[in-house]
């Protein structure tokens, strides 16, 4: 009863054995994944993964740490392929400081852009925001009125950051980082804010939960980000899974 809300399936580091994984996510109790895109590749591989795999939904987007190049012609483009059926999502598309590269003012300007195409194709957006808190809520506040859903993905602001998503109707991607022992300003902010706003994701190959960390990440360890959310949340796994499968669906319109 799995739905991974972010996963980067066709990242390298599934070269070797990407077909027997997801020939065996359904045994593992994945329902549903949604590959996101982050730079030009990738979106055309997230393409060729939905077409191919019945679970796998798709968002396309350009990461802000890969804007520098970035044009006209390819916005246009993505726009073409957010017409195909499976494409549920635009994303990820925000704002990186941590990286804060290329300039923020490019980083600012692509993003924009692309939360215009999510206002003109009515599709919700999927919110990459790392140091970059204020100028993200910024921006996001002032393009309320014409986003149709978001989530900040792989949230890891306080509380009160929080509190300011939650007035907007914005859902949380929670995912390994709540195993962490170092997760103490996270696991306050999750607490904080109420279930149905949850998505479950991995970011995978990326932030494996304990006590895969460090190692590659994949749908399926979902089943260790639940466990500690059904902890912090006095409900049982099963709970967490049902609520956020729900959610998810709800989020990016799969019936
Ligand atoms: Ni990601």
């Amino acid at each position: 009863m799995i739905f991974d809300s972010h996963t980067h399936y066709d990242d390298e580091a599934f070269d070797g054995d990407r077909e027997a994984l997801f020939n065996s996510m359904h045994k593992d109790g994945v329902d549903f994944v949604v590959n996101v895109g982050a730079d030009m590749e990738s979106n055309r591989k997230t393409l060729v993964l939905l077409q191919k795999y019945p679970f796998i939904y798709g968002a396309v987007g350009i990461h802000p740490t890969e804007t520098a190049d970035l044009t006209e012609e390819d916005i246009q483009w993505l726009k073409e392929k957010t017409e195909e059926p499976k494409v549920v999502a635009i994303g990820e598309i925000g704002l990186d400081y941590h990286w804060d590269e290329p300039d923020r003012s490019i980083q600012k300007k692509w993003f924009e852009r692309q939360l215009g195409l999510a206002s003109q194709t009515g599709l919700p957006v999927i919110i990459h925001s790392r140091d970059a808190a204020q100028d993200t809520l910024t921006i996001l506040k002032s393009w309320q009125e014409n986003i149709k859903a978001g989530v900040i993905h792989c949230f890891s602001y306080t509380k009160e950051i929080a509190r300011e998503y939650l007035n907007m109707d914005y859902y949380f991607g929670i995912g390994g980082v709540i195993t962490f022992q170092n997760a103490k300003k996270l696991i306050e902010a999750v607490s904080y804010i109420p279930m149905n706003r949850i998505l479950l994701e991995t970011d995978c190959p990326y932030l494996a939960p304990e006590p895969y960390r460090g190692r590659r990440n994949q749908s399926a360890y979902i089943n260790f980000t639940a466990k500690r959310l059904a902890e912090i949340k006095g409900i049982t796994k099963e709970e967490v899974l049902m609520q956020t499968l729900q959610n998810a669906k709800d989020f990016y319109g799969i019936g």
